[in-house]
């Protein structure tokens, strides 16, 4: 039997202690409520004495009679926590528990699917595939793949986000390399190489093995609990981009002198894949190079995708983003009376009422006749 009933308001999911420059604590927290809402909080120094030690914030927590006020800071709103009540885990209900577990963004069994069981895989794509996967179920990292981010905080930093991002990539990759013929055939079309005034230029086969592969690397780099990166001898040494290299070679069926080609092509992929300013080895080959740019698209978009959801939020502000360089503009930054298109406007009637007049009686006559 439970006691009172546990009205719990929020779970802490992240509770970072920090020091202020004058050498006092104070937290930074990511909160979530029952409708699946993340929030930023803070609870400052002035607050923190007052806190029994126990009770400190902690990852895992549900919080109750929650006090707080807004904060806007850098143009992000934040919850500043005045007061909280912790509840005892057994307080809580399972059937309250489970509102407040973090759903992944997207539908990771249909995400793994269309990555390793596509069924227009060729046998040795489809060997290959598999061989990763149980490369992975044996590291003991294969589940993380439902819950790690594509980045810490770059972009896709979400639960889930690596497969939104590879989701996103073999989208965009469908609709590049569908041939005219096959429009309308949904996937059947696109066991093909390219658009129509390419046919023959892109293996298409080796563009998607490098999207499904191109970021697994990660799966080293990220706690699936947390989603923050936790630092690896791996990506230490080789970066997430090599990891996949690494894997091809390892399991790529190398049975004929193409197959050793191929196999070369989508390694050369995946080194590739962060672009002539980043990486290591620069994009040389069609499928290197539209991996690239699709790998762009998608984290760009991202960065878009957040600001257009903080602006929403916060009145239309958005925050310098590092990846772009840059605050994303997005629809509704502008105030209407700012925007461009108020440039624009129809001229209003009268003065154009009048401008016709005045040519159609001076018209053609010259300036001592007026
Ligand atoms: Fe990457
Ligand atoms: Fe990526």
């Amino acid at each position: 039997m439970l006691g009172r009933e546990a009205k719990v308001e929020y779970k802490v999911i992240k509770a970072d202690r920090r020091m202020t420059k004058t050498n006092e604590p104070y937290y930074v927290l990511e909160l979530l409520d029952a409708n699946q809402t993340k929030y930023e909080a803070r609870i400052w120094n002035d607050v923190i004495p007052g806190i029994q030690e126990r009770f400190l914030p902690q990852e895992g927590q549900y919080w109750g009679s929650v006090k707080s006020h807004d904060n806007v800071y850098r143009g992000q709103k934040q919850l500043v926590i005045d007061g909280y009540w912790v509840y005892k885990p057994e307080e809580i209900h399972a059937a309250v528990k489970e509102q407040f577990v973090e759903q992944p963004v997207i539908d990771v069994d249909r995400v793994i699917k269309r990555m390793f069981d596509w069924e227009f895989w060729e046998p040795d794509m489809y060997a290959l595939m598999q061989r990763v996967r149980e490369h992975l179920k044996q590291d003991g990292v294969w589940e993380k793949i439902k819950a790690i981010p594509a980045g810490a905080s770059y972009h896709h930093n979400v639960r889930g986000g690596f497969l939104l991002h590879i989701d996103e990539m073999l989208d965009l990759s469908g609709g590049l390399c569908r041939t005219e013929a096959s429009f309308g055939r949904e996937d059947k079309g696109m066991i093909v190489n390219g658009p129509v005034h390419y046919l023959g230029l892109i293996d298409y086969q080796i563009l998607r093995a490098g999207i499904v592969l191109h970021d697994i690397g990660k799966i080293y780099d990220y706690d699936e609990k947390t989603l923050y990166f936790q630092p690896n001898p791996i990506s230490d040494c080789l970066e997430h981009t090599l990891v996949g290299v690494l894997m091809v070679e390892r399991y790529w069926i190398k049975n004929s002198s193409e197959a050793v080609d191929r196999g070369l092509r989508l390694m050369h992929a995946l080194a590739a894949h962060h672009g002539p300013e980043m990486g290591a080895v620069k994009p040389k080959t069609p499928e290197a190079i539209i991996l690239h740019h699709l790998d762009m698209i998608s984290a760009h978009l991202d960065v878009c995708r957040r600001a257009y959801e903080d602006a929403k939020k916060n009145g239309g502000s958005t925050e310098y983003s590092r990846m772009l360089g840059a605050r994303p503009f997005v629809p509704g930054f502008f105030p209407p009376e700012q925007s461009i298109y108020a440039l624009r406007k129809e001229p209003d009637k009268k003065a154009a009422t009048e401008e016709v007049v005045t040519k159609d009686e001076f018209a053609g006559k010259l300036p001592w006749e007026v």
